[in-house]
């Protein structure tokens, strides 16, 4: 399973590439927003400056919600760097979209999607990954792994290319559970993936390693 990181913070993208564990990078409007970039040249300058930190796919999404502004918009950003993945919302055009970006290689990321009827209509229009969102069905009091756990089948009953890419995860339980039910990537915040490192038995055994060859070396230096 491919880790992305669902950031466009530069800081916590180096700390999960040092890391040496991560695949990909997922932005989104907001998540931009967040880290104050605006501006089209801003966005595409940091858009680059993600690309030159990690080797995997960079997804960029389109602000653009018509066919025609859909295409411009996502050929700029595809044009800008070869780990650009064009990343398109889930709506009509944006279907008619991703059919023509697949037919141009244009990687793609269909985009929330909540249900399993859209996303058999992403991998019918060649998308490259399709972004179930499972935090935000969880929000709603609908079991988000659920969704997961269909489209990966519906996926491999007709071998659709399309990856699974699980999104909005919010806990490493998230991550487990996409684990187990064969999600090809999960895009996670920086403190998700950092929770599966713990566990306090490793903490306090490792604590106690340390004591037992220290002690043993103070002894034989005596
Ligand atoms: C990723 O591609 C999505 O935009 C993101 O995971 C949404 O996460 P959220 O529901 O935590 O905002």
């Amino acid at each position: 399973m491919k880790f992305f990181i669902d950031t466009a913070n530069l800081e916590q993208i180096k700390e999960a590439q040092e890391l040496g564990v991560l695949d990909g990078v997922t932005t989104n409007p907001s998540l931009m927003a967040k880290e104050g970039i605006t501006g089209e040249e801003n966005i595409k300058a940091h858009y680059l400056k993600i690309c030159d930190i990690v080797n995997g796919d960079v997804s960029a999404e389109v602000i653009a919600t018509t066919y025609e502004e859909m295409i411009a918009e996502g050929e700029l950003l595809a044009a800008l760097h070869p780990q650009i993945t064009v990343k398109v919302p889930m709506i009509r055009d944006g279907v008619k979209a991703i059919k023509y970006f697949s037919s141009k290689g244009i990687k793609t990321n269909c985009t929330l999607v909540f249900s399993a009827g859209q996303a058999l209509l992403a991998a019918k229009a060649g998308a490259t990954y399709v972004s179930p969102f499972i935090g935000r069905l969880d929000d709603v009091s609908t079991d988000g792994m659920l969704l997961i756990e269909d489209i990966v089948q519906i996926y491999a009953n007709y071998g659709y290319k399309t990856q699974v890419l699980a999104a909005s995860v919010r806990h490493p339980m998230h991550i487990l559970q996409c684990a187990k039910v064969g999600a090809d990537v999960v895009t996670c915040p920086l403190n998700a993936i950092m929770a599966l490192l713990k566990h306090p038995l490793t903490d306090n055994g490792l604590k106690q390693f340390l004591e037992d060859h220290a002690k043993a070396a103070q002894k034989a230096a005596l």
